[in-house]
Protein backbone atom coordinates (compact mmCIF):
# COMPACT_ATOMS: atom_id res chain seq x y z
CA UNK A 1 0.00 0.00 0.00
CA UNK A 2 1.48 3.73 -0.90
CA UNK A 3 0.89 6.47 1.07
CA UNK A 4 -1.96 7.91 -0.64
CA UNK A 5 -3.96 4.20 -0.28
CA UNK A 6 -2.88 4.20 2.94
CA UNK A 7 -4.41 7.50 4.04
CA UNK A 8 -7.57 6.31 2.69
CA UNK A 9 -7.38 2.90 3.89
CA UNK A 10 -6.81 3.97 7.57
CA UNK A 11 -10.33 4.53 9.61
CA UNK A 12 -12.31 4.61 12.33
CA UNK A 13 -13.00 0.92 13.33
CA UNK A 14 -15.80 0.51 15.31
CA UNK A 15 -16.70 -3.55 14.90
CA UNK A 16 -14.57 -5.73 15.70
CA UNK A 17 -14.30 -9.45 14.85
CA UNK A 18 -12.84 -10.09 18.46
CA UNK A 19 -9.68 -12.14 17.05
CA UNK A 20 -6.57 -10.83 18.77
CA UNK A 21 -3.62 -8.99 17.36
CA UNK A 22 -0.13 -10.34 18.31
CA UNK A 23 2.24 -9.16 20.14
CA UNK A 24 4.65 -9.04 17.05
CA UNK A 25 2.03 -6.77 14.85
CA UNK A 26 1.36 -4.55 18.49
CA UNK A 27 4.81 -4.25 19.03
CA UNK A 28 5.35 -2.75 15.31
CA UNK A 29 2.56 -1.10 15.88
CA UNK A 30 3.95 0.84 19.09
CA UNK A 31 7.13 0.89 17.13
CA UNK A 32 5.61 3.53 14.38
CA UNK A 33 4.34 5.76 17.54
CA UNK A 34 7.88 5.67 18.88
CA UNK A 35 9.35 6.91 15.10
CA UNK A 36 6.95 10.02 15.04
CA UNK A 37 8.54 13.36 15.10
CA UNK A 38 8.05 15.55 18.41
CA UNK A 39 8.90 19.09 19.50
CA UNK A 40 13.14 19.32 20.36
CA UNK A 41 12.70 15.44 19.47
CA UNK A 42 11.73 15.41 23.66
CA UNK A 43 9.50 12.48 22.60
CA UNK A 44 7.41 13.14 25.66
CA UNK A 45 4.98 9.71 25.70
CA UNK A 46 4.93 6.25 26.87
CA UNK A 47 2.53 3.67 24.84
CA UNK A 48 0.97 1.22 27.43
CA UNK A 49 -0.17 -1.65 26.01
CA UNK A 50 -3.05 -3.94 27.00
CA UNK A 51 -3.72 -7.20 25.28
CA UNK A 52 -4.70 -9.99 28.07
CA UNK A 53 -7.71 -10.54 29.09
CA UNK A 54 -7.49 -9.51 32.34
CA UNK A 55 -6.64 -6.38 31.76
CA UNK A 56 -8.14 -5.55 29.38
CA UNK A 57 -11.63 -5.87 31.62
CA UNK A 58 -10.10 -3.16 33.33
CA UNK A 59 -9.56 -1.18 30.59
CA UNK A 60 -13.37 -2.36 29.28
CA UNK A 61 -14.67 -0.49 33.16
CA UNK A 62 -13.05 2.41 33.04
CA UNK A 63 -14.32 3.39 29.84
CA UNK A 64 -17.46 3.45 31.90
CA UNK A 65 -17.96 6.27 33.76
CA UNK A 66 -21.00 6.66 36.59
CA UNK A 67 -23.72 7.51 35.16
CA UNK A 68 -22.96 4.40 32.63
CA UNK A 69 -22.11 6.38 29.54
CA UNK A 70 -19.15 5.09 27.49
CA UNK A 71 -17.61 6.71 24.17
CA UNK A 72 -17.04 3.59 22.91
CA UNK A 73 -19.78 0.64 23.42
CA UNK A 74 -18.44 -1.27 20.61
CA UNK A 75 -14.60 -1.73 22.54
CA UNK A 76 -15.42 -5.03 24.22
CA UNK A 77 -14.21 -6.93 20.48
CA UNK A 78 -11.13 -4.98 19.71
CA UNK A 79 -8.26 -7.29 20.11
CA UNK A 80 -5.54 -5.07 21.97
CA UNK A 81 -5.49 -1.53 22.96
CA UNK A 82 -3.22 1.29 23.57
CA UNK A 83 -3.01 3.91 26.34
CA UNK A 84 -1.20 7.43 25.44
CA UNK A 85 0.63 8.89 28.13
CA UNK A 86 2.07 12.21 27.71
CA UNK A 87 5.43 12.51 29.86
CA UNK A 88 7.41 15.58 31.34
CA UNK A 89 9.16 17.05 28.30
CA UNK A 90 12.65 18.12 28.18
CA UNK A 91 12.68 21.31 25.50
CA UNK A 92 15.08 23.57 24.48
CA UNK A 93 15.47 26.66 25.82
CA UNK A 94 14.12 29.04 23.40
CA UNK A 95 10.73 26.93 23.86
CA UNK A 96 10.57 27.97 27.01
CA UNK A 97 11.26 31.47 26.09
CA UNK A 98 8.78 30.89 22.80
CA UNK A 99 5.74 30.44 25.56
CA UNK A 100 7.07 29.23 28.88
CA UNK A 101 5.93 26.06 28.92
CA UNK A 102 7.86 22.63 28.76
CA UNK A 103 4.45 21.02 27.75
CA UNK A 104 3.42 23.05 25.18
CA UNK A 105 3.86 20.56 21.93
CA UNK A 106 3.55 17.68 24.02
CA UNK A 107 -0.03 16.70 23.00
CA UNK A 108 0.09 17.37 19.47
CA UNK A 109 3.57 14.80 19.98
CA UNK A 110 1.48 12.53 21.48
CA UNK A 111 -1.44 13.27 18.49
CA UNK A 112 1.24 12.68 16.24
CA UNK A 113 2.61 9.30 17.45
CA UNK A 114 -1.07 7.88 17.78
CA UNK A 115 -1.75 8.60 14.34
CA UNK A 116 1.07 6.84 13.14
CA UNK A 117 0.37 3.67 15.38
CA UNK A 118 -3.18 3.81 13.14
CA UNK A 119 -1.32 3.88 9.93
CA UNK A 120 1.07 1.56 11.01
CA UNK A 121 -2.51 -0.67 11.83
CA UNK A 122 -3.96 0.17 8.44
CA UNK A 123 -0.95 -1.42 6.81
CA UNK A 124 -1.00 -4.30 8.47
CA UNK A 125 -4.52 -5.02 7.82
CA UNK A 126 -5.66 -4.04 11.50
CA UNK A 127 -8.12 -1.47 12.13
CA UNK A 128 -8.01 1.23 15.26
CA UNK A 129 -9.87 3.95 16.59
CA UNK A 130 -8.83 6.52 18.85
CA UNK A 131 -10.99 7.08 21.57
CA UNK A 132 -10.62 10.72 23.48
CA UNK A 133 -13.33 9.85 26.37
CA UNK A 134 -13.16 7.78 29.31
CA UNK A 135 -12.72 7.68 33.41
CA UNK A 136 -8.82 9.28 34.04
CA UNK A 137 -9.05 8.30 37.64
CA UNK A 138 -10.56 4.91 36.86
CA UNK A 139 -7.27 4.19 34.16
CA UNK A 140 -5.10 5.82 36.38
CA UNK A 141 -5.92 3.35 39.25
CA UNK A 142 -6.58 0.01 36.73
CA UNK A 143 -2.91 0.38 35.27
CA UNK A 144 -1.22 2.38 38.45
CA UNK A 145 -0.26 5.09 36.06
CA UNK A 146 1.35 8.21 38.08
CA UNK A 147 -0.30 11.14 39.36
CA UNK A 148 1.54 13.77 37.21
CA UNK A 149 1.30 12.04 33.95
CA UNK A 150 -1.19 13.24 31.06
CA UNK A 151 -3.74 10.69 29.70
CA UNK A 152 -4.22 11.46 26.44
CA UNK A 153 -6.10 8.73 24.33
CA UNK A 154 -6.18 5.77 24.36
CA UNK A 155 -6.32 3.48 20.77
CA UNK A 156 -8.35 0.82 19.82
CA UNK A 157 -6.43 -1.83 17.08
CA UNK A 158 -8.19 -5.09 16.01
CA UNK A 159 -9.22 -6.92 13.09
CA UNK A 160 -12.70 -5.60 11.41
CA UNK A 161 -15.38 -7.76 11.79
CA UNK A 162 -16.10 -7.11 7.61
CA UNK A 163 -13.35 -6.40 5.04
CA UNK A 164 -14.93 -3.79 2.99
CA UNK A 165 -13.68 -0.76 0.79
CA UNK A 166 -12.92 1.99 2.85
CA UNK A 167 -15.96 4.39 4.16
CA UNK A 168 -16.06 7.49 1.85
CA UNK A 169 -14.10 10.33 4.00
CA UNK A 170 -16.62 13.46 5.79
CA UNK A 171 -14.07 16.49 6.14
CA UNK A 172 -14.13 20.03 5.05
CA UNK A 173 -13.67 20.98 1.65
CA UNK A 174 -10.22 21.57 0.89
CA UNK A 175 -10.79 25.12 -0.29
CA UNK A 176 -12.44 25.48 3.40
CA UNK A 177 -9.31 24.71 5.31
CA UNK A 178 -6.50 25.89 2.71
CA UNK A 179 -5.56 29.03 1.48
CA UNK A 180 -2.73 29.93 -0.13
CA UNK A 181 -0.22 33.52 0.77
CA UNK A 182 -2.78 34.99 2.84
CA UNK A 183 -5.84 33.84 5.31
CA UNK A 184 -8.59 34.57 2.58
C1 LIG B 1 -8.81 12.80 19.66
C2 LIG B 1 -9.86 11.85 19.09
C3 LIG B 1 -10.81 11.34 19.94
C4 LIG B 1 -11.76 10.44 19.45
N1 LIG B 1 -12.65 9.87 20.33
C5 LIG B 1 -13.53 8.97 19.88
C6 LIG B 1 -14.40 8.30 20.79
O1 LIG B 1 -14.33 8.53 22.00
N2 LIG B 1 -15.27 7.38 20.31
C7 LIG B 1 -15.34 7.09 18.97
O2 LIG B 1 -16.14 6.24 18.60
N3 LIG B 1 -14.52 7.71 18.06
C8 LIG B 1 -13.62 8.63 18.49
N4 LIG B 1 -12.76 9.24 17.60
C9 LIG B 1 -12.82 8.93 16.17
C10 LIG B 1 -13.40 10.11 15.33
O3 LIG B 1 -14.79 10.16 15.50
C11 LIG B 1 -13.02 9.87 13.86
O4 LIG B 1 -11.61 9.92 13.71
C12 LIG B 1 -13.63 10.92 12.91
O5 LIG B 1 -15.03 10.85 12.92
C13 LIG B 1 -13.15 10.73 11.45
O6 LIG B 1 -13.46 9.44 10.98
P1 LIG B 1 -12.34 8.42 10.48
O7 LIG B 1 -11.37 8.22 11.62
O8 LIG B 1 -13.10 7.14 10.18
O9 LIG B 1 -11.66 8.97 9.28
C14 LIG B 1 -11.78 10.11 18.07
C15 LIG B 1 -10.80 10.64 17.22
C16 LIG B 1 -9.83 11.48 17.72
C17 LIG B 1 -8.74 11.99 16.79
Amino acid sequence: MNFSELLLARESTRVYSGREVSREDMMKIVDAGRLAPSGCNAQPWKFVVVDEPEAKKKLLDAMVFGNNECAAPWADKAGAFVIVAEQRAEVKPMVLHCYNDSQRFAQADNGRASLNMCYAAAELGIGSCIIGCFDHAKMREAFGIPKDVTLRELIAFGYPEKVSEPRKKIRKPLEEVCSFNGWE
